[in-house]
């Protein structure tokens, strides 16, 4: 049976990598999705792959009327807004010693008043409705434990954990549901970005970063989009209605809380 029939869906970042293959879970399951990016051109492309049920918004989430824009063509679209996924974040790795604050600035931005402005916005139209509804952040691993070279990625996701606890305390009363995803380490254009960073801050050769640290997984292997679906949709579910303010891994094995 499929779980998320007549749902209205937002996914932030879902042109590319883990919020695209979040978009295709939730279409399978009967979703309508938003392919929420600040990329158009690519929303558009993977919304036109996605096929029925998928349509394209541009939604920067560092800027509040993008944010409300991209809400507002929702319920122009799909008559409501059900599920928010904050999916959109941003990394970067640096000796500590040399973090410079228009990285700081950027990550923040994105990653976490990103995730809390829009956040918001999706809360206070599920309140109008007045159905209750479903928000679910995506944190890390990088968010259970600081890296050496990855300070800011990690305290933001740190913060994403945080924001997670405290808006599912808050919101619940209004029958929204917030938790969070931590996923370990997961194949992709973002991994390809790490890769190449660490290449270069570690002088190792392109795709020895990602050996090792595929070696290191109890699982044996990287994570694939599709590997972080179905807790993507059990959290967009009514099967989670008694679930709130929790984060949970989907990792491999990575990391045990
Ligand atoms: N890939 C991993 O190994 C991994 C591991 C743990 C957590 N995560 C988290 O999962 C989420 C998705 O990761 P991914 O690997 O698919 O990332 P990705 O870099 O492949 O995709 C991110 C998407 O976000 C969009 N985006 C960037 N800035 C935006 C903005 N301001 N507004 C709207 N959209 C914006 C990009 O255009 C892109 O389509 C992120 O929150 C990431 O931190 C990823």
């Amino acid at each position: 049976m499929k779980r998320l029939v007549g749902k209205s869906a937002l996914i932030t970042g879902s042109a590319r990598g883990i919020g695209r293959g979040f978009a295709a879970a939730y279409i399978r399951e009967g979703a309508t999705v938003a392919i929420a990016d600040i990329n158009l051109a690519a929303a558009q492309a993977t919304a036109a792959e996605l096929g029925a049920g998928a349509y394209a918004v541009q939604l920067d989430v560092t800027d509040q009327a993008s944010i409300d824009a991209g809400i507002a063509a929702v319920v122009a679209q799909a008559g409501k807004l059900d599920i928010l996924i904050n999916n959109a974040a941003l990394f970067d790795a640096a000796e500590t010693v040399d973090i410079t604050r228009a990285s700081y600035d950027r990550l923040y931005a994105v990653n976490v008043a990103g995730t809390l402005f829009t956040m918001q916005a999706a809360a206070k139209q599920m309140i109008k409705q007045g159905h209750g509804g479903k928000i679910i952040n995506m944190a890390s691993q990088a968010g259970r434990r600081g890296e050496p070279l990855v300070l800011v990625y990690c305290s933001t996701k740190a913060a994403v954990i945080s924001m997670t606890q405290s808006a599912g305390l808050n919101l619940i009363k209004h029958g929204i549901n917030v938790n969070a995803i931590a996923p370990g380490v997961v194949d992709g254009d973002h991994w390809e970005h790490v890769d190449s960073m660490f290449a270069k801050l570690e002088g190792k050769e392109p795709g020895q970063k990602k050996a090792e640290v595929a070696a290191g997984v109890p699982a044996g292997r990287f994570a694939t989009p599709d590997d972080l679906t179905g807790m993507a949709v059990f959290l967009a579910s009514s099967e989670s209605n008694y679930i709130l303010s929790q984060t949970y891994n989907v990792d491999g094995g990575q990391w045990m809380s």
